[in-house]
This record gives structure tokens, C-alpha cells and sequence, in this order.
């Protein structure tokens, strides 16, 4: 029942904060390297704030793109400017170094190469970095403190590359700075420019309706809650104020305008339809939950998913 619980507590009070973000809040970059063969390969960029994708870069990461109009936080545009030097030139020397040393490293094309790296606040102090490198989608090295170390599982090639990442330690040290200075200082960038966006408020409608039959005499009773902004929702049907504990939420889907859709169903015999309620929390309804009873209105054809549609 944890996954049940978990979103109730962050939609009341000391759960989230007020930008509508779970703490920690965390920025991060999500790099993805398959190299094909030697001459070929594609890279997939992106940055995140918490779940929301702020930023992301061309195939050559020559150019970071700003997804939002407040993707550029506080920093100037000769910061960004100087970050994306910065960025570009460590994208292609690291790219040119596996390819040149894939054979030392014993990596075999086709192989993939995932980076992830950013640093958490946790009520707006710095609370952590982190910069990881997978090989294969296996941990493979990791920056700590200020230098590279072997994930303990990955074996001699793991320390080759630490030993070739850690000749340059002013390179390090710009690393360190990236993750402990520059990461938290953009965070909270974000977080005021984007304040309206991060912090808006959008209330979810809901409407029941029939689910393929789970067989003879047996109903699928659906809630169908979308369009809340943020992500935090609980959704539970029930029978008076008892819970009830067969229901079954779906994913959390985006729909097209960045709001979120939800699915909760309920299989009951078809007895026992009546005097069911479907009942939502969440913090745009300020305590006023959505009460829908089963059977009680037209269950008419309506569009099923509003607002465009979650994206699968
Ligand atoms: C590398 O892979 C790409 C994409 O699969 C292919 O088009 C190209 O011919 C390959 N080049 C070599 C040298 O194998
Ligand atoms: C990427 O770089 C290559 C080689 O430097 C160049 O030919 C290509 O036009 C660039 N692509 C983009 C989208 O900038
Ligand atoms: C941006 O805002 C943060 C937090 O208020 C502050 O520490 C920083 O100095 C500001 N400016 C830059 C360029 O980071
Ligand atoms: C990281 O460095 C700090 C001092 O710079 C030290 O106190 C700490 O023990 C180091 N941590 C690790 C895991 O090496
Ligand atoms: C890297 O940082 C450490 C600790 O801050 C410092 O002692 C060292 O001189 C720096 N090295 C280089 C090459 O910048």
C-alpha cells in the first residue's frame, strides 16, 4: 500500500514544497551515448528539474536548448554561454576518447554509454551531487569528493578509465564546481524564474465510467481524474468513508498541456455498484475533495481524455 500512501503524503502539508516539487529537489543531466561503430554515433541530452525536463541539446551538443521561457534561471547569458563552451568541449573530447580508447577499455561495438549527474537542495540547501557513468546500462565509474573511482563491480576497465579521467585534476576540480557550486546556484535559479510555472495550481476533473467486464456478473468500475498540476494526486473509491482496498491506480500519464491523468478502477460484482464513490485529493482542491457516486449521474459518452490526451 506504500505507492497508495506515498502521494497522499506529499499532498499535505510538510510532503512537498511550495514549488509543487517532492524534496530533495534535484537538477540532473541525462546523457546517452550509443556508439554504432567506429564512425557512428548518436547522443541523446537532457536536464531535469525533478521530473520536469528543462533543458536539452543537439545530437553535436553544441547548442543547449532552454525548454521553458525560465529554463535560464538566474544565470547570465555569458554564464550560459561559457557553460555551453564548457559542455561542448568536454561532449566531443569524451566521445573522441571512447572512441580512441574503446579498444583499450575493451568496449565492443554496438555499446551504449550512459551518464547521469546533478546535485540536490533539500530546503534549499546543497545536499548532494552525483556523476555516474554506465557502460551497457551497468554502473561502471563515479565522480566522488574530487576524483573518479571504479564501481566496485566493474573490474579492470573501470579502472583504466578512472586512471585516464583522473590525469587532469584541474579538470576534476572544474567537475567538483560544476556539481557543488554552479548545480545548486541554478536550481534555485530555476526554481524563482520558473516559481509561477512550478508553483501553479491546477484543479483535476473527474468522471466514472464502464471498464471491459472482468467477466460474469462482475463490474469494472473506472475514475477518471486529469488535468491537475502537480503530480501529487490521490485517487481511492469507496464505500461511505472505507476504503476501498481493491482498487487499482494506473500511472501517472502527462497529458499533452503538462498536466497529469490517472486511472483508478474497482472490480465488484454488479450488486455491489451502488453507493460506491470515487474520491480525489489533491492540493489545488485546498481540502475540498471530488466525491463522484457511481451511478449517480448519466455515465453519457464524453470525450475519455481531455486536454489532448495523455501521451503514452
Ligand atoms: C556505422 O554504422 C552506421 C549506422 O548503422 C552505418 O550506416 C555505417 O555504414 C557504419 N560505418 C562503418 C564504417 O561500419
Ligand atoms: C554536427 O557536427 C558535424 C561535424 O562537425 C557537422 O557536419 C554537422 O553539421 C553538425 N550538426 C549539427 C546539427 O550541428
Ligand atoms: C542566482 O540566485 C541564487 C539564489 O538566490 C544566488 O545564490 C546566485 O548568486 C544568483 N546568481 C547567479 C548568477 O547564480
Ligand atoms: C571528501 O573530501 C572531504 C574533504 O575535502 C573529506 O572530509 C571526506 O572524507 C571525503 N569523502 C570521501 C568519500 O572521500
Ligand atoms: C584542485 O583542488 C584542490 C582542492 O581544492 C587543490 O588543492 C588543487 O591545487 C587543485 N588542483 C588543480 C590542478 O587545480
Amino acid at each position: 500500500m506504500l505507492f497508495l500512501l506515498l502521494p497522499l503524503l506529499a499532498v499535505l502539508p510538510g510532503g512537498g514544497n511550495a514549488d509543487g516539487l517532492k524534496e530533495p529537489v534535484s537538477f540532473h543531466v541525462i546523457r546517452i551515448t550509443t556508439f554504432y561503430n567506429h564512425s557512428w554515433k548518436r547522443n541523446l541530452i537532457s536536464g531535469y528539474l525533478g521530473d520536469l525536463q528543462t533543458h536539452t541539446s543537439d545530437r553535436n551538443c553544441s547548442t543547449i536548448i532552454f525548454l521553458w521561457p525560465w529554463s535560464r534561471g538566474n544565470f547570465s547569458n555569458e554564464e550560459w554561454k561559457e557553460l555551453e563552451m564548457l559542455f561542448h568541449m568536454r561532449c566531443v573530447r569524451i566521445l573522441e576518447g571512447m572512441h580512441r580508447y574503446s579498444r583499450e577499455l575493451q568496449f565492443e561495438y554496438p555499446f551504449e554509454i550512459q551518464w547521469t549527474g546533478g546535485c540536490e537542495l533539500h530546503s534549499g540547501k546543497f545536499s548532494g551531487s552525483f556523476l555516474r557513468l554506465a557502460y551497457q546500462g551497468s554502473d561502471f565509474v563515479s565522480f566522488q569528493n574530487n576524483s573518479w573511482l571504479p564501481s566496485p563491480v566493474a573490474g579492470n576497465m573501470a579502472k583504466r578509465l578512472c586512471k585516464m579521467l583522473n590525469q587532469n585534476q584541474h579538470k576534476n576540480n572544474i567537475t567538483h564546481s560544476l556539481l557543488s557550486d554552479t548545480c545548486p546556484r541554478l536550481i534555485l535559479g530555476l526554481l524563482d524564474a520558473g516559481k509561477a510555472h512550478l508553483q501553479r495550481q491546477v484543479k483535476p476533473e473527474a468522471w466514472l465510467s464502464h471498464g471491459l467486464s472482468p467477466g460474469p456478473g462482475r463490474l469494472q468500475l473506472v475514475c477518471h481524474v486529469s488535468g491537475f498540476y502537480p503530480k501529487p494526486v490521490w485517487v481511492m473509491w469507496m464505500r461511505g468513508e472505507q476504503e476501498q482496498q481493491g482498487t487499482q491506480r494506473g500511472d501517472i500519464l502527462p497529458n499533452a498541456d503538462g498536466t497529469w491523468y490517472l486511472r483508478a478502477t474497482l472490480d465488484v460484482a454488479a450488486g455491489e455498484a451502488a453507493g460506491l464513490s470515487c474520491r480525489v485529493k489533491h492540493s489545488s482542491l485546498e481540502g475540498q475533495d471530488i466525491i463522484l457516486y457511481w451511478g449517480e449521474k448519466e455515465l453519457g459518452p464524453r470525450l475519455e481524455m481531455p486536454r489532448g490526451g495523455p501521451q503514452a
